[in-house]
């Protein structure tokens, strides 16, 4: 039982995130900083967000975001306004999937949580 919920879980997720990653392409305020060369960065990236959201309250994932978008910050000016298009791509990614709002909600917070971190401040 727990098992064939958590691999609908997963499915749901899987979803989430490849709409979302449409969505952040698309968008002409941030899609500059995933025109990167390097694909397998991007993948990482890919797989590792959403789990880093889930992880949002120990510290090493503070102090892992803080270091993955460091460089951003420092040589191509990643700010508040590229963080906030950035939140907008998820929630519409999760307004349009099978999470419930609950479920999308501690998303969008933890997303939140690192608001911080992800601008190194
Ligand atoms: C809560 C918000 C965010 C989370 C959880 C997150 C998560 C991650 C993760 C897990 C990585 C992979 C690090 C690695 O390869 O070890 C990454 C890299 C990256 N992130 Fe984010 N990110 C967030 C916000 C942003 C924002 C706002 C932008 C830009 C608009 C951004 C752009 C990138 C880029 C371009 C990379 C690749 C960096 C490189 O060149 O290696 N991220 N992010």
């Amino acid at each position: 039982m727990t098992a064939g919920m958590s691999v609908k879980v997963t499915d749901k997720l899987d979803k989430v995130v490849s709409r979302f990653y449409d969505l952040l392409v698309a968008n002409p305020l941030i899609s500059e900083f995933f025109k990167d060369p390097d694909v397998n960065a991007l993948k990482r990236k890919q797989v590792w967000f959403f789990s880093s959201l889930l992880m949002e309250t120990n510290q090493g994932t503070h102090d892992y975001m803080r270091q993955a978008h460091k460089g951003l910050v420092m040589k191509r000016k990643l700010t508040d306004e590229h963080f906030d298009a950035l939140l907008e791509c998820l929630v519409q990614a999760l307004d349009e999937s099978e999470l419930t709002p609950d479920e999308a909600k501690t998303i969008v917070q933890s997303a939140e949580h690192l608001r911080d971190a992800v601008l190194y401040r």
